[in-house]
């Protein structure tokens, strides 16, 4: 899931209540009726859910249990050679499916022993403050739609692939959700839209884009690269810099292609100490003093 409107495609209602998403014409599924018809029934699905309920059942067809299985395959070796120790661990003790498409509800029960995580159905773009609030009450606003066949590798929209293969993985593991919580109590303390886009930006460059060294070896733990076979296999040939709190809250990114600038931890350990630590301590004006001392960087 993430943030900014215009990654996620307008949903409008009809009279009698059913959803329409309107997909820009550069989108993959733009020419593909099919898909279109999908993408509004999903999201109308979405819409039906009410607070209490688990998520709603999806009738996925073949053709998109079919685009999971092609992504998921292809993550078990780039997994295993990219991804973080705490990534894998949690990997492990999920035991997600990989030919078929787990329903949202499902994934929140096996999550549910493990940290007590639980998916909430987006039927579109989620609030900030919703989005990252729910968070401190171990809930994870998640879209339900699978991405266009034609891009398996690589799709700009958050889809369920990346909200099952690139969260769900994470929110297995008591250490990734300690600090999903925190930025979700941040987000909840902070006042001001510059400090909750501050707060939201530190979050988009670890626990979206997030890169480590483990055993001197670079390895992704940000749900953004793991859920996509291409970008995983191109992160450790970006521009890696340091693990900075100030120039990551003031970094502007492009969400429409790979992320050219990360952050790199030094160990997971590094990550909570200080990552970990800005949320748990950040307010509106510790934001500001930041702000007011590091411009923005392009
Ligand atoms: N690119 C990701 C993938 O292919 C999905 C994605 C789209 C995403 N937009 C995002 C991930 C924003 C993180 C943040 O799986
Ligand atoms: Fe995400």
């Amino acid at each position: 899931m993430f943030e900014e409107g215009q990654y996620f495609a307008p949903v409008t209602a009809d009279e009698d209540g059913s959803l329409k998403v309107h997909l820009g014409a550069d989108h993959p599924g733009f020419a593909d009726p099919a898909y279109r018809a999908r993408r509004d029934a999903l999201a109308t699905l979405a819409s039906s859910w009410r607070p209490g309920e688990p998520c709603p059942t999806a009738d996925y067809t073949a053709e998109e249990h079919e685009v999971w299985r092609v992504v998921s395959e292809a993550l078990v070796t780039k997994h295993r050679a990219y991804a973080c120790r705490e990534f894998l661990d949690g990997k492990e003790s999920l035991g997600l499916p990989i030919d078929r498409i787990p329903q949202l509800a499902e994934v929140s029960e096996w999550l549910a022993p493990l940290t007590g995580f639980s998916y909430r159905p987006a039927a579109g773009l989620v609030p900030l403050r919703e989005f990252y609030g729910a968070l401190a009450d171990k809930a994870f606003w998640s879209t339900q739609y699978v991405r266009h066949h034609s891009v398996p590798l690589y799709t700009p929209e958050p889809d369920v692939l990346h909200e099952v293969v690139g969260h769900g993985n994470t929110l297995a593991n008591p250490r990734f959700t300690a600090l999903y919580e925190l930025a979700g109590q941040a987000s909840r303390r902070v006042v001001s839209t510059e400090a909750l886009e501050f707060v939201s930006k530190v979050f988009w460059f670890t626990l979206e884009f997030g890169v480590l060294w483990e055993a001197g070896e670079l390895k992704a733990y940000g749900a953004g690269i793991l859920s996509s076979p291409g970008e995983i296999e191109a992160f450790r040939g970006m521009n890696i810099r340091p693990l900075d709190i100030a120039a990551m809250g003031t970094q502007l990114y492009d969400i429409t292609d790979y992320q050219d600038v990360l952050y790199v931890a030094e160990s997971f350990t590094q990550l909570e100490d200080v990552v970990g630590t800005f949320w748990a301590e950040c307010t509106d004006d510790s934001i500001a003093r930041v702000l007011a001392r590091t411009p923005a960087h392009a």
